[in-house]
């Protein structure tokens, strides 16, 4: 089995052409696959191995390349799931998986930084992009490879999967269906499990675009507008992510046109699992969306009633969400269906996220500018 001495390996050197490229030799021999469409996927670690999951076991998709650092970990699970379509290949032979005509999209699920470039390697060569958020760490880069995508007219979808999680989606179903009346109060919680690897944590773009980037999406979602203001409060309560200069506990105000007000209460490490919940008042009731568990089973002793832990992390509790988003944009790139996620949304999460963490250092409450096109 090959392996990678490739850790320090820059994509960018990937996607200037110099390589070899066996694509015509490859798609010959796939003619059969072309009533499924063809997918490469990049990162097989956390995120990667949810998606290849879902992949696998979906009827309208092939897995035919899984790029990643580490070969024998994704070649053991392919054959463990005795996957004979895919082949696992070091990043540094990116351009033989973009160049190979079967590939339809991409999924990219690699550590954040090295988002855009895949991105970017990908839209050039006329690919479906499927990406981890972010799809890149600036506002000013997201705005252009959403500009790109644009030119060469090809999806590029930002993975905020919890919109796509059946709770929360009928939770925002009924709130903008006059449920609960006039929207006051919207507070949702996000408390990780387990506590990330700080080898994960020094490129994660830190808490306010890792983690609170999602909750930002679904309030706003929720409430259907851009915030108008942020204030947000933070501290380091655990010492490795204070030396990382990153925080690990998280507090956000957001004010809306509306009146609406929202809070964000974030957190990297929860010890009793993967703690999830949303809540929204209006004049005419209030909609909660609780944590799930494995089982609903309530145990009565003398001592009190208890039931399971909560689900430990986000495999779990967002099974259903990751596999419905890619669902939905297999459908995008059928042409079947309308992206649901669009450039708009993904600005505004990341331009929010940005004044979050401006507020958090300045101390000050800082305006949204909202200049962008919706
Ligand atoms: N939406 C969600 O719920 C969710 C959850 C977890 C992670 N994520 C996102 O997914 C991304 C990956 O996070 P993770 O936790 O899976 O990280 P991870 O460290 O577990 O996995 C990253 C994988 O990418 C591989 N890799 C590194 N550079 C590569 C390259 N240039 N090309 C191909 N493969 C490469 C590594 O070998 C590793 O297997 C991050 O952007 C993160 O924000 C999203």
């Amino acid at each position: 089995m090959q392996t990678s001495n490739h850790s320090n390996f820059d994509t960018r050197n990937a996607f200037d052409g110099s390589e070899s490229i066996e694509s015509a030799s490859i798609s010959s021999s796939r003619s059969d696959l072309r009533n499924r469409l063809g997918v490469a996927l990049f990162g097989f670690g956390r995120a990667g191995r949810i998606h290849y999951s879902n992949v696998i076991r979906s009827r309208h998709v092939e897995l035919l390349w899984i790029v990643d650092e580490d070969v024998e970990k994704a070649e053991d699970a392919l054959v463990a799931d005795r996957v004979t379509t895919a082949k696992v290949v070091l990043p540094l032979r990116v351009s033989e998986v973009l160049n190979d005509s079967c590939v339809d999209f991409v999924i990219i699920a690699t550590p954040t930084p090295t988002h855009e470039v895949i991105v970017r390697g990908a839209l050039k060569a006329d690919k479906g992009v499927f990406c981890e958020k972010p799809v890149a760490m600036t506002l000013h880069d997201t705005a252009a490879v959403y500009e790109e995508a644009d030119h060469v007219g090809r999806p590029l979808y930002s993975a905020f999967q919890r919109r796509f999680d059946p709770n929360v989606r009928s939770l925002r179903d009924r709130v903008r269906g006059g449920d609960i009346g006039t929207l006051h109060v919207i507070k949702s919680c996000s408390r990780d499990s387990p506590l990330p690897s700080i080898q994960f944590l020094m490129t994660s773009g830190g808490i306010f675009h890792d983690c609170a980037v999602h909750d930002i999406d679904i309030v706003c979602w929720i409430v259907g507008e851009a915030p108008l203001t942020a204030y947000a409060t933070a501290h380091s309560f655990i010492p490795s992510i204070g030396e990382i200069n990153d925080v690990d506990t998280v507090a956000i105000v957001l004010k809306f046109p509306s009146g609406a007000i929202a809070t964000v209460d974030l957190s990297r490490h929860a010890c009793y699992g993967y703690d999830q919940r949303l809540e929204v008042f209006g004049d005419q009731g209030m909609l909660v969306s609780e944590n799930r568990a494995p089982t609903t089973l309530r145990q009565a002793t003398s001592r009190g009633v208890f039931t399971d832990p909560i689900d430990y992390s986000f495999p779990d509790r967002y099974s259903e969400a990751y596999r419905f988003e890619l669902d939905h944009f297999i459908e995008v790139v059928k042409g079947t269906a309308e992206m649901e996620i669009t450039s708009y949304d993904a600005l505004l999460a990341n331009r929010v996220a940005d004044a979050c963490e401006k507020s958090y250092k300045t101390g000050q409450v800082v305006s949204v500018n909202i200049d962008l096109k919706n």
